[in-house]
């Protein structure tokens, strides 16, 4: 087996160069990090532009008309991005997730599901493929996703009543349309359906029993996200987060609900089921209750950058391999040295620290990188 040393530089974050040395992995063979991680999961940002201004994620201040999004050629093209996620299910990702941004404003993404679509596991088994929307378009776009070959959906939501939901997105959108893309997503069938509301205290926090009632009997999973201090321009403060133990403690006072047993390793959310058999909630607890010993999750940036952490401050770049007529081998290569290397668990390490976010410090953005 060769030794290929592929210098890797990240260009977006300053300059970061990393010597990376890629031993051919056998095809089909499985990956393990430095913590003894999997690589199961690719979240692949397809583009860095959204509709909305969510002020924990692209607020208004920042990404004004003078921010500069990427040009066109920047972003990895549909076949760019099918070759790379062909290299990663080869090494064991079973799990695709299309994020932005806001993944519906990319034109002709269906043509980009039908080819994930097609790809198969080395067992022969068929992807789970899934995106995660602002909901805006998707009232528009549900029915071509599915018959692309899409399977389920995941629909951003931080409150139900109008005002707040206007204010949050701080374009404001209302909450009907919103609400009118995922019956649309139910009717056609992309299930089953999440519903991901971040939770900041003093903001939405009043909204959690009225979005669990309207979620309940619907068959559509709510999930409650602990608002984190991802990347660096949001202003994060530790006094906005809602610890899960709280709000699953106020939930109880109303609902009966009971935990559910883990299924799949490395999952974000735990997950309660209503004892009345009424549905499921889950809840996202990045702050409180890391979930990092089990995170097999890797990410593809627009521009093509391979993130190891959703708080890493650089990127590996594959956009130079994949342009510079490197081989799916030496991909494979590149991607197995790289992940044999991997030893982040930041929000480990920040609950160590004591819980106080190293603000300031330089961190990609999850409008760049997706959720
Ligand atoms: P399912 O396959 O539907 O269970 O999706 P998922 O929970 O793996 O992914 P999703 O994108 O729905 O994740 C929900 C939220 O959890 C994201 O929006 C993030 O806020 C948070 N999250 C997801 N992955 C990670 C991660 O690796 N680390 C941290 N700290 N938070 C994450
Ligand atoms: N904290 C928690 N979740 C966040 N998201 C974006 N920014 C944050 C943050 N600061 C998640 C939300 C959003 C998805 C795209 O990313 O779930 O719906
Ligand atoms: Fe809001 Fe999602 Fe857009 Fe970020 S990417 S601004 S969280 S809708
Ligand atoms: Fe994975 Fe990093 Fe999130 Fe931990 S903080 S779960 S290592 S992405």
């Amino acid at each position: 087996m060769g030794h290929t040393f592929i210098p890797l530089v990240d260009l977006r974050h300053g300059l970061i160069a990393r010597a990376v040395p890629g031993d051919s992995p056998a095809p089909g063979g499985l990956l393990s990090d430095r913590l003894g991680r999997p690589l199961r999961d690719l979240r692949i940002s397809v583009t860095d532009r959204c509709n909305f201004r969510c002020s924990y994620c692209m607020p208004k201040e920042v990404f004004d008309k003078s921010h500069a999004f990427l040009p066109h050629s920047a972003l990895l093209s549909f076949e760019e991005i099918t070759r790379t996620a062909r290299v990663f299910v080869a090494h064991g990702v079973r799990k695709l997730r299309l994020t932005g941004g806001e993944p519906l404003l990319r034109k002709n993404l269906e043509r980009l599901i039908e080819m994930l679509a097609a790809l198969r596991t080395p067992d022969g088994q068929p992807l789970d493929i899934t995106l995660t929307t602002n909901g805006s378009l998707l009232a528009r776009k549900a029915r071509a996703l599915k018959d692309a070959g899409l399977q389920r959906v995941t629909v951003s939501l931080d409150a139900l009543d109008d005002a707040i939901f206007r204010r949050m997105n701080d374009v404001d959108f209302p909450v009907a349309d919103v609400l009118r893309g995922i019956e649309e997503a139910q009717a056609v069938g992309l299930a089953p359906i999440k519903v991901n509301m971040v939770v900041k205290r003093g903001t939405n926090d009043h909204e959690v029993l009225p979005m669990a009632r309207h979620f309940r009997h619907s068959g559509i999973v709510l999930r409650f996200i602990e608002y984190m201090d991802v990347g660096a321009t949001n202003g994060w403060r530790m006094d906005e987060v809602l610890p899960s133990a709280q709000l699953i403690e106020t939930l109880q006072h109303t609902h009966a609900l009971q935990a559910i047993d883990p299924q799949v390793e490395g999952e974000t959310a735990e997950r309660w089921r209503y004892v009345d058999g009424s549905g499921e909630i889950g809840l996202i607890s990045s702050v409180t209750q890391a979930f990092c010993r089990d995170c097999n999750r890797a990410r593809l940036s627009t521009e093509g950058k391979l993130f190891l952490c959703l708080f890493a401050s650089a990127g590996h770049d594959l956009r130079t391999l994949l342009r510079g007529g490197a081989s799916d081998e030496q991909i494979a290569a590149a991607l197995a040295g790289i992940w044999s290397q991997r030893s982040d668990r930041y929000s480990e390490l920040r609950g160590a620290a004591g819980g106080g976010s190293d603000a300031g410090a330089r961190r990609v953005e999850m409008h760049y990188i997706g959720g």
